[in-house]
């Protein structure tokens, strides 16, 4: 009988030792795991947020290389930059600008139609004349200008990127077509840096 006691106070001792290095492993395992997230998340939060992109400034070689409007062709549109650069460079009768191949209502990549005169994204049927503004669709704002600056050796340097678009939509106006350039942004858009005027 005794020995029975005995035993059973020993199996209550084993199974108290017992329980409690359970909750001495589970204590420490859950204080590593919340340490351990915490680590990473004052990394994350001490690490410097990037968005690696292209680099926004590229040459697109000299003037001369880019077709001029001829007879009743109001621009000439290139579109060798569309693709790697997101950009057309644009050349009407006075001069090269660069727009920027990017529809400011949520960010699709219009094309160019030669026939229409017309830049249309596929996306939600923004039409922008050459000029960038907005003819028809939901658009709120024109195509963005990039700068277009002359090198030293006459090549074009185009900066594209936060710095290089003028969102020169200061104060969009909203007309009954769509969204026209004000005449303030005009003074922007047709001047240095993103307008390039050519000599005839
Ligand atoms: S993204 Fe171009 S019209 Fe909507």
């Amino acid at each position: 009988m005794e020995k029975e006691k005995e035993k059973d106070r020993d199996n209550e001792f084993e199974a108290r030792i017992s329980r409690r290095s359970f909750f001495h492993i589970t204590g420490w395992t859950g204080l590593g795991a919340f340490l351990a997230s915490s680590g990473v998340a004052a990394a994350r939060f001490f690490y410097p947020k990037i968005l690696y992109e292209p680099s926004s400034t590229f040459n697109a070689g000299k003037p001369e290389e880019y077709a001029a409007p001829s007879g009743n062709e109001e621009v000439v549109v290139d579109e060798r930059w569309k693709k790697s650069q997101r950009v057309w460079i644009v050349r009407n009768k006075e001069g090269i600008y660069v727009m920027v191949a990017l529809c400011p209502h949520l960010g699709c990549t219009p094309n160019w139609f030669p026939g229409e005169v017309r830049f249309k994204c596929p996306c939600h049927g923004s039409n922008f004349n050459p000029d960038g503004e907005v003819v028809a669709g939901p658009s709120p704002e024109p195509l963005y200008r990039a700068r277009i600056e002359l090198a030293s050796d006459g090549s074009m340097v185009i900066t594209t990127g936060l710095l290089g678009i003028r969102r020169a939509n200061l104060q969009a106006t909203k007309k009954i077509l769509g969204t026209y350039w004000t005449e303030e942004e005009k003074e922007y858009i047709w001047k240095p840096p993103y307008f390039l005027k050519l000599s005839a």
